[in-house]
């Protein structure tokens, strides 16, 4: 197994010398697991994730109907959206327990592209060997495409992280978001029950939630009101997925992330933004009086739960990842003042709309059926992504788009402030 000290985001890997072996005694996989059968005998390296169900699974919260003994051995996962934030790093921590990666990503401009073909560069020039990075650049709505990438790669698990992501550039231009989300996702299911896939995973998302009024979150609670076209995207591929478990029976579980953050972050996103603002002293932007509160979710902790999803075929599940606790956004600015050491130049605007004035996770469904709990806590994870900022953000060279294409505000803004 590779170190990489490039990452301080992924989690403590578990080295194990141990023969891995085909576990095939998931209690409701429907699907016939003979195909596996033939890569039982290599051996990897397991992840922290897999091992560590056996932690929690003698415990009381894993009863009968919640346990899916995770699959262990060896897997070819497509990975869809591998060049952007989530699904790098999924895709860096599958690599490094001995799983290979097919990679679909169309590297859209909706951010810097550097970021994502720099992504793209460090899984290949880490594991250089043949078959286990495959990219393809295109798009996930492109059939001849994706079907010849079923057909040539066949692989068996998918971790589809490809989308439009961010709520205000989809109140602009909703277009792009069905097509992407909806068709996009509509067309991995179509291929997946196709080729016989064992497990679809995708990312939802907690906008799902709108403007809820529980104190926590719960996957139970009526998501039908989604208050931006990005959010009613997201619900639209839950129902979608259901509808291909119903009729397939395509074991598929969503996963709600909330708001995802750590090293290599998006730049579209507050905590890059903020910590790219205060270190080079430029004015941010605070939406609100400073009270809104989100809870923000650290990348390793994401990846965790991704891959504890994936181990598990469910038949059809959604699960909300997050911490399970709110910060408000002047504790947030307070935090990254402190790690970033400097004092932040604040802006105050009106609420966007959109926006969500709170999110909190209730994360009792993951714990008991994936074991996810999260570790990293959030300051943290600021001093973290701070300290990731300074040693290789600051020193490069930022490719500036305008706000139009919807990239880094705070990138752009850079430029114009001439900084
Ligand atoms: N980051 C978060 O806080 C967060 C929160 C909730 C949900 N999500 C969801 O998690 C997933 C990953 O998010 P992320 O933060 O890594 O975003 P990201 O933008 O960094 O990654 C998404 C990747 O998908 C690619 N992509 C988009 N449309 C495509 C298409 N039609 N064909 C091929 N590739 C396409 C993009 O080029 C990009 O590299 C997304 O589905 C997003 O909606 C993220």
């Amino acid at each position: 197994m590779k170190n990489l000290n490039h990452s301080p985001s992924m989690p403590v890997l578990v080295s194990s010398d141990d023969e891995s072996t085909c576990n095939h005694s998931s209690s409701d996989a429907s699907i016939s697991h003979d195909s596996n059968t033939n890569e039982s005998t290599q051996s990897f390296h397991r992840s922290g994730s897999s091992v560590m169900f056996s932690d929690i699974s003698n415990s009381k919260a894993v009863t009968e109907r919640t346990a899916v003994a995770p699959h262990v051995g060896y897997k070819k996962v497509l990975v869809t959206g591998g060049a952007g934030f989530i699904g790098s790093n999924v895709a860096e921590y599958l690599l490094s327990r001995g799983d290979d990666v097919v990679i679909v990503d169309e590297i859209n401009d909706y951010y810097d592209v550097n970021i994502k073909e720099s992504n793209i560069k460090l899984l290949q020039e880490s594991y250089p060997e043949e078959g286990r990075v495959t990219f393809y650049r295109g798009d996930i709505c492109d059939e001849e495409l994706m079907e010849n990438i079923f057909k040539t790669d066949q692989p068996k698990w998918v971790c589809h992280m490809a989308a439009r992501a961010g709520v205000r550039p989809s109140i602009q231009d909703p277009f792009v978001y069905i097509h992407s989300n909806i068709k996009g996702t509509t067309q991995l299911m179509e291929l997946s029950h196709k080729y016989g896939v064992e497990n679809f995973v995708f990312a939802s998302s907690s906008s799902v939630y709108g403007g809820s009024k529980s104190t926590f979150f719960s996957e139970e609670e009526n998501v039908d009101n989604p208050v931006s076209p990005y959010a009613a995207s997201k619900k639209a591929c839950e129902l979608l997925a259901y509808t291909y478990h119903h009729l397939y029976q395509l074991n598929i579980s969503g996963l709600r992330f909330f708001t995802v953050y750590g090293p290599r972050g998006r730049p579209d996103m507050a905590p890059f933004k903020f910590i790219d603002r205060v270190s080079r002293g430029v004015e941010m932007q605070q939406y609100g009086d400073g009270s809104s509160s989100r809870d923000y979710t650290y990348i390793s902790d994401i990846v965790d739960g991704v891959v504890r999803t994936i181990d598990r075929r469910h038949k059809y599940e959604l699960f909300n990842l997050g911490k399970g606790e709110g910060t408000s956004l002047k504790k947030f600015i307070g935090l990254v003042q402190k790690h970033v050491g400097k004092k932040a130049i604040i802006k105050v605007m009106p609420d966007q709309p959109g926006d969500v004035p709170y999110t909190c996770a209730d994360v009792n469904k993951a714990y008991e059926y994936l074991g996810y709990k999260s570790k990293i806590p959030f300051e943290e994870g600021i001093r973290r992504t701070a300290e990731w900022y300074k040693t290789t953000y600051e020193k490069k060279e930022v490719q500036v788009c305008s706000e139009g294409q919807g990239c880094a505000p705070s990138m752009a803004a850079t430029l114009v402030e001439g900084n």
